[in-house]
């Protein structure tokens, strides 16, 4: 990377012009396509990507300057593409704190995305539900957060802030698009999952281990309904720069609340219960950007 050393791993080390150069990159391969939809592939959640029309994919690998994923069932390249006629981009392999990246560097693709065009972004994760009303399998449509990682000072956002990106002090009470939350509701029902799909509080650790009975309580009682290791970070990046954002968590576990269970969470039960619900969730995803496109007017030129 070039610029200036980074006096702090956890400051941000992407100039506008070094995000400035991975976007025009970017836009030599892709030509004409325009991406106004950004979604971000949760764990085992890449398959969203198979329904997208006319795809170029660029391996994260072939990409100057970008990070590369570890984790299994993260694929790990930017798919663009046609969807519902929406021009679209993908995150297939997101980056975690946990992997050892600085929050700034997990995010960095969100702002690729802002700089590209987008106006909307859809971030999906694994999550493991809280609210014992939840099933594995179930959909909660995030309506807000608890930032966990940023209490203990990790923040993307960390260091001086450049304006062309943001504002200095941005809200974060709006974070999650309302009007997206109500029309994903209502395609809940048209697809027949209504049963499934809930509304709730999402909670970000930095992982990688599973969270002890007694945090889980923790969250419980400050009104927690799921748990995970993603997507905050990235809402708040994606809030810094102006993007409406819809977001929801895929049940995969129910969380161990007592410290009598014998049952212990674990990666594998995780992309089970991801790939029972693929093709649901391609359509639900679908609808949603169909329902972006009508509102906005970005269909394919
Ligand atoms: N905790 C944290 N992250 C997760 C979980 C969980 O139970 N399930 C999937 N991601």
């Amino acid at each position: 990377m070039s610029g200036p050393d980074v006096p702090d791993a956890n400051i941000n080390g992407y100039s506008y012009d070094d995000l400035m150069a991975i976007v025009n990159f970017l836009q030599s391969k892709l030509v004409s396509l325009k991406p106004k939809v950004a979604i971000i592939c949760g764990s085992g959640l890449g398959s969203i990507t198979d329904i997208i029309e006319n795809q170029i994919s660029l391996p994260y690998e072939e990409i100057p300057n970008f990070p590369v994923s570890t984790v299994a069932g993260h694929g790990g390249c930017l798919v663009f593409g046609i969807l519902s006629n929406v021009p679209v981009m993908c995150l297939k392999g997101r980056f975690h704190f946990y992997e050892g990246y600085p929050l700034w560097k997990c995010c960095m693709p969100i702002r690729i995305m802002k700089l590209l065009g987008c106006s909307h972004l859809i971030v999906t994760n694994a999550a493991g539900g809280i609210n014992q009303n939840f099933k594995i399998g179930d959909v909660m449509l995030i309506k807000d957060h608890v930032n966990f990682m940023g209490f203990a000072g990790n923040n993307p956002l960390r260091g001086p802030n450049e304006e062309r990106f943001g504002t200095r002090f941005p809200g974060m009470n709006k974070a999650y698009d309302k009007d997206l939350i109500k029309a994903a509701l209502d395609i809940a029902k048209g697809l027949n999952i209504e049963d499934k799909v809930h509304q709730g509080v999402y909670a970000s650790v930095g992982g990688p281990n599973y969270e002890t009975v007694a945090e889980l309580k923790l969250m419980q009682t400050l009104g927690i309904d799921a748990v995970g290791m993603s997507t905050v970070p990235e809402v708040i990046v994606a809030k810094h720069s102006n993007l409406s954002v819809f977001a929801f968590s895929l049940i995969t576990n129910e969380c161990v609340l007592d410290w009598d269970s014998h049952k212990e969470p674990n990666h594998e039960e995780v992309l089970k219960a991801t790939q029972n619900m693929e093709v649901v969730l391609q359509n639900f995803v679908k609808q949603i950007i169909e329902y972006i496109g009508k509102i906005t007017c970005v269909c394919k030129q």
